[in-house]
């Protein structure tokens, strides 16, 4: 996200999320671009020559596909109005409720939330955490004994907590004292920690609408102090030895977990995004080694820090004998990695599989899928005899696309294997870094000691890197994908899987990094390339990618496995009313134009209905974040455009077309704007009753804007969404049915 206003937002309270880290100079392809062409006309309508000769074999057999995808489901509903008011903003024939919020107990024994900041830092392990985000429901039978997917009236209802906004969770006394990130108040970093994590909740249809089953004995919260076990090939090795486990099997927490993926099998994914920023760590050339500030560099950047929120420095140090605030400081400060915790932060920034029908088991942290700022982690659709596949992005400007494909294929009989189904799929398999190439075709780079470039090593930060083993490759994969020349992406935010046509949509929320020369000496700018074609004024400033885009990729074949794709833009963002050749290139109206794309989740019950969500700070002086409805087509729908970026960049180089292939225009019948959320939220995190008749939506950091002027006294915070009055802004589940009791989007 670019919000400037803010320092609690998760993409800019760490100073370090968003931020690139990634000075490979992997160029896109400018060069060849500027070679081959010249036009500026959009040439809409159909692939050009440059398009052509790799397109038609990728057309061809999807005939079946296409009419599959053009189902005869509509978006039925009119447009809701940007708007920028304190409320949900819902079309009319619908309606929601608020399920659960900041707070919320999750058991009979705790007490209603007081929302002052008086509510202990332990009853935080029974209370909805902070930034609700990431999202699945498992259906539970009727009797609420086991798991039975296809209940829509009754299940567990899984999500994520990604960050904290501190002022919301203290005292008035406390908040006025300020949060310095030294001599922090332990109950306050208690309160912290426990507000983190996710929820698991069961929810019951009573009376025709959702609430929490508080006595239920699934319902459970993990937080950013729970332990977890390590799983897969990083487990054990040297890396991830801690003096809290010094066979490097197990770490406690998990943090910052943004989106989400399910498996086939019935367990939940959480994935850990900015965990970065939480830990206190050395400037460069200080303690540790040089491949391990190689490391951190690539990661953290190369400044000292102590941690976003200071959990390493409470007041006193840390005396409760189990290292509880130590674990923050990867400062080697013993005399082996088994007597510190120099090695804590390679134990997150992983895919951690959690078992929600099974409360007493411990989530593992999935190692093969590898290290870095994860987003989400969507799959392909399993298919009995092939390989199980995720997609992935790496949320920070200039970072990659990835998936994995285990080396187990699919058996249907696994699908109730939990944890150990999990063993056998996630801990076993080929991680790949996306390049995205001018023509529009793609390369999966499997991301392998034994690659001869990845086992020659690669210089970052100056010192060339060489992989010790295989696990050295999966915590440090962004280096790996650097040496392979992995295509650097507009910020990779969700990625899912088309359920008919199979197409990958990946959001790229938006990059004020992206400029429009070529290479890193300058400082700042990434180059442009085809797969991030944009830099632009949006005419408040905000300069480069500020709107986002939707990639689109299909596989060769149309196998999830395949090592080449072919690859367009599905969805530009913009504001309407900005160029239409070169900024608004797909065309949105008043009733569809968004900005900052970063939630993206296709409808399992109606298949082609796509949500899309924002995080947003470039249109927020229109517009509050919002969610939209789409029925996208298919890969290679559109034509090739020439877009010529003409705003001048700082470095006032000339300016540069590039080509890019854009799928066609969106229209009302297949984009359409379906909500907005209170000011200062973000809309992030959405699953679904399997009858699609409802879908539950995380409206995130309400009142975000905690700059002085909206924190002094009550009356001033920027929201007091849900509870209204002068109430504190709370996260919040919300609950949407359509009132005629049909699918949600018609
Ligand atoms: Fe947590 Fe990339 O959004
Ligand atoms: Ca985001
Ligand atoms: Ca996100």
């Amino acid at each position: 996200m670019s919000h400037n206003i803010t320092k609690h937002h998760p993409e800019s309270v760490n100073g370090e999320d968003d931020v690139s880290k990634n000075h490979s100079g992997n160029r896109s392809f400018d060069e060849v671009l500027d070679a081959r062409l010249a036009r500026r006309s959009v040439l809409k309508g159909g692939f050009g020559l440059a398009a052509g000769s790799f397109m038609g074999a990728g057309l061809m057999g999807c005939v079946d596909e296409k009419k599959k995808a053009d189902s005869a489901f509509r978006l039925g509903f009119t447009a809701v109005a940007k708007n920028i008011n304190d409320v949900v903003t819902i079309p009319s024939g619908y309606s929601y409720s608020t399920l659960y919020r900041l707070g919320d107990p999750i058991n009979n024994a705790t007490a209603a939330y007081a929302n002052d900041g008086t509510d202990t830092a332990a009853s935080f392990a029974s209370r909805a955490g902070d930034h609700h985000d990431g999202m699945a429901y498992f259906g539970l039978n009727t009797g609420g004994t086991a798991k039975d997917l296809s209940n829509a009236s009754r299940g567990l209802l899984v999500m994520n907590h990604e960050n904290i906004t501190q002022i919301f969770l203290h005292t008035a006394a406390e908040v006025g004292a300020g949060f310095a990130t030294t001599g922090r108040v332990l109950a306050q970093i208690d309160k912290e920690v426990n507000a983190h994590g996710v929820s698991v909740i069961e929810v019951q249809k009573s009376g025709g609408s959702f609430a929490v089953n508080k006595a239920s004995s699934y319902n459970r919260r993990i937080t950013a102090a729970t332990e977890m076990d390590l799983y897969g090939p990083v487990r054990s090795n040297a890396l991830v030895q801690t003096k809290f486990s010094t066979t490097g099997e197990k770490t406690r927490g998990t943090l910052n977990n943004c989106a989400n993926g399910v498996t086939p099998w019935g367990t939940y994914l959480t994935c850990e995004e900015n965990w970065a920023g939480y830990f206190k760590r050395p400037a460069s050339a200080s303690t540790a080694t040089s491949k391990v500030q190689a490391a951190q560099n690539r990661y953290m950047g190369t400044s000292s820090s102590n941690g976003s929120y200071g959990w390493a420095n409470p007041t006193g140090g840390d005396t409760s004998g189990t290292d509880l605030y130590n674990r923050w400081d990867i400062n080697a400060t013993g005399a082996a990695a088994t007597d510190d915790f120099r090695n804590a932060a390679n134990t997150f920034g992983w895919v951690v599989e959690i078992d929600p029908f099974a409360p007493a088991s411990t989530p593992r942290k999935r190692t093969a899928l590898g290290r870095f700022g994860h987003e989400g982690a969507m799959p392909a659709k399993a298919v009995a005899g092939k390989p199980i596949v995720y997609y992935m992005g790496d949320d920070s400007r200039g970072e990659y696309i990835y998936k994995y494909v285990s080396n187990q294929n699919w058996d249907p009989a696994d699908a109730n294997g939990g944890l150990a189904a999990g063993n056998k799929y996630l801990d076993d398999g080929k991680l790949y870094v996306a390049t995205f190439n001018a023509n529009g075709s793609g390369t999966w780079t499997e991301l392998n000691v034994a690659n001869a470039t990845i086992a020659a090593g690669y210089t970052t930060s100056g010192f060339l890197y060489n992989f010790a083993d295989q696990s050295d490759v999966l915590v440090n994969c962004r280096i790996a994908a650097d040496a392979v020349g992995g295509t650097p992406m507009d910020r990779p935010e969700w990625a899912d899987v088309h359920p008919d046509t199979g197409d990958i949509y990946v959001t790229l929320t938006n990059n004020s990094d992206r400029g429009k020369t070529g290479n890193f000496t300058s400082g700042k700018a990434r180059g442009l390339d085809a797969a991030n074609p944009r830099y632009y004024d949006d005419g408040e400033g905000n300069k480069g990618n500020p709107n986002g885009h939707i990639i689109r990729m299909k596989e060769t074949g149309s196998n999830p496995a395949a090592t080449t794709f072919n690859w367009d833009v599905y969805l530009f963002g913009a504001e309407v009313g900005l160029d239409t050749t070169n900024i608004n290139i797909s065309g949105l109206t008043a009733d569809n134009d968004f900005s900052s794309p970063d939630g993206l989740w296709f409808s399992r019950a109606v298949p082609g209905l796509m949500w899309i969500q924002t995080d947003d700070g470039s249109y927020t002086d229109v517009t509050n974040c919002m969610m939209l409805a789409a029925l996208p087509g298919r890969h290679g729908d559109g034509g090739t455009v020439s877009v010529a970026n003409t705003a001048v960049p700082s470095n006032g180089s000339a300016d540069q077309t590039v080509t890019t292939y854009a799928g066609k225009d969106a229209t009302d019948a297949t984009l359409k704007r379906f909500l907005v959320g209170p000011k200062g939220c973000e809309i992030t995190g959405i699953t679904e009753t399997p009858d699609g008749k409802t879908i539950f939506v995380n409206i995130q950091h309400p009142g975000e804007d905690t700059t002085a002027a909206n924190i002094g006294t009550p009356a001033n915070y920027q929201s007091h969404w849900p509870d209204g009055g002068t109430a504190r802004p709370r996260s919040s589940t919300i609950v949407i049915t359509k009132n005629d009791g049909g699918l949600v989007g018609s």
